[in-house]
């Protein structure tokens, strides 16, 4: 695991952000996993601004999302394909043929995670970016007494639903989604993932430092052989 530990969530976007434009640019096609929440955002900003330059191009690049929340429209704000779209494919070239997401509002859910799963497997994915919870999860995998490897529906935990519902001024948060799971983002050839802010502390700590476990999903990460990890000194606080 390469860790750099830097002042503050501008610096990590540009730094991330340089790091996505210069794979785009060797690899217009590259394909390309990410993430939603806080953390990714300004590396999304740095992304699109180099866009908006003109100094890279989204158009070939193919994108899968991490999770989708359930019964949640895909029109509704905080969908997760709302907040990419408003985050950053609006603000590039991308073809929208090539953005995929797990369908939240999906009948048959189990068919759903398997097309996402084979989509994913066919696709391979070059970069994974990642973010992670105040409790050690990785997409929406949970703390829990064993890894899954394909996607599948998950029950959040009161320490998401606490985080995520801050977000849910309207209506109520979706107590379920949709995520990969960790077997498929461990088959990504590079990982990078993002941590800002004290709360993380302790997830950064078990997510390095500790045993390989499923109570901590982001731990597993320890055994991939290209992750690299950029944190602000809050989140660093506890290493
Ligand atoms: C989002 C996701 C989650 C978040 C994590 C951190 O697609 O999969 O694992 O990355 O909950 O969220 P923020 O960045 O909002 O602290």
């Amino acid at each position: 695991m390469k860790i750099t530990v830097m002042e503050n969530a501008a610096q990590i976007g540009e730094a991330v952000g340089k790091l996505f434009v210069d794979a785009i640019q060797k690899k217009p096609n590259i394909v390309l996993g990410l993430a939603t929440g806080a953390s990714p955002v300004p590396t999304y900003q740095y992304i699109y601004g180099e866009c908006q330059k003109g100094n890279v191009s989204l158009k070939e690049v193919c994108t899968y999302n991490l999770d989708e929340y359930v019964d949640l429209p895909k029109s509704d704000k905080n969908s997760y394909y709302t907040f990419m779209h408003k985050e950053l494919f609006d603000h590039t070239d991308i073809a929208e043929e090539n953005v995929h997401f797990l369908d939240g509002n999906a009948t048959d859910v189990e068919a759903e995670c398997k097309r996402y799963d084979e989509a994913l497997s066919k696709a391979g994915v070059d970069i994974q970016l990642l973010g992670i919870g105040r409790n050690g999860h990785i997409g929406f995998n949970e703390p829990s007494s064993y890894f899954t490897k394909g996607a599948f529906k998950v029950k959040l935990t009161e320490s998401t639903i606490e985080a995520n519902s801050k977000y849910f001024d309207e209506n109520p948060m979706p107590h379920y989604a949709l995520t990969m799971g960790v077997g498929s983002i461990m088959q990504a050839k590079k990982i990078v993932l993002i941590a800002t802010g004290s709360a993380k502390a302790d997830a950064m700590k078990a997510m390095i430092d500790g045993q390989v476990t499923p109570s901590c999903p982001a731990s597993i990460l320890q055994f991939h052989q290209d992750v690299e990890v950029y944190m602000d000194k809050d989140a660093a606080k506890l290493l």
